[in-house]
């Protein structure tokens, strides 16, 4: 088993943020703007919202939004590069931690990692969409994770979710495509993108 300590992993990620100024760009997640931009916008929850791009761009479009990350380091810059937007900001981590909140009308991961042994972590991220609202999963494509020294088989991939849905789900969206912007030192040009809408209201 590869579970760890909350305070373990969560030093990790503190490190990682810790020893760069900024890890990711400031820029909006390309498939977010195209598989958001016709939503309604109610309320959103940015799973492993890093330093906070995809979330400032949600609350900029109206969506009340909840970013949770594991990470106190990622979550302190997040919040001082947004300054007033009306963003919650919380700490967990979710392998351990109840998702915060409930009924969401969006739940949107990008790039966010759950190991296999860990599915029970996107069957509560899936549990946290609410009547009406949308599970939005990106994760980069093999080649680029493979690139960068990781095993896209340890994690559960976008396809993982679309198992996890009960009735009364529809898959709007499952492909991969170019994502526009290579990420990770050029390696990430494609994202697997997987777009589902919880039947409601
Ligand atoms: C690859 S980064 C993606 C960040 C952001 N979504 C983006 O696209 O720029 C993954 C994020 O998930 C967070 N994370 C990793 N494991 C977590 C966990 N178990 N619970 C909550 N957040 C976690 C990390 O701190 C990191 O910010």
């Amino acid at each position: 088993m590869n579970l760890r300590m909350d305070n373990e992993r969560a030093a990790e990620w503190d490190e990682r943020y810790g020893n760069a100024e900024r890890l990711w760009t400031a820029d909006v997640n390309p498939a977010l703007i195209i598989e958001a931009n016709d939503l309604t916008p109610t309320t959103a929850l940015d799973v492993g919202s890093g330093e906070g791009a995809d979330a400032r761009w949600l609350a900029k479009r109206g969506w009340e939004v909840t970013a949770v990350d594991i990470s106190q380091v990622a979550l302190d810059r997040a919040r001082e590069i947004s300054g007033e937007l009306p963003i919650t900001w919380t700490r967990a981590d979710l392998v351990v931690d109840p998702v915060p909140g409930a009924d969401y009308g969006l739940v949107a991961l990008h790039y966010f990692p759950i190991l296999v042994e860990e599915l029970e972590v996107a069957r509560k991220l899936v549990d946290a969409v609410g009547p009406g609202g949308s599970l939005l999963v990106v994760a980069h494509a093999p080649e680029g994770v493979r690139a960068h020294g990781f095993e896209p088989d340890d994690y559960v991939q976008p396809g993982g979710f679309a198992e996890l849905l009960g009735d009364g789900w529809e898959i709007v969206t499952d492909e991969t495509r170019e994502r526009g912007k290579a990420a990770g030192r050029g390696h990430h040009t494609h994202d697997m993108v997987f777009r589902a809408r919880r039947a409601g209201r």
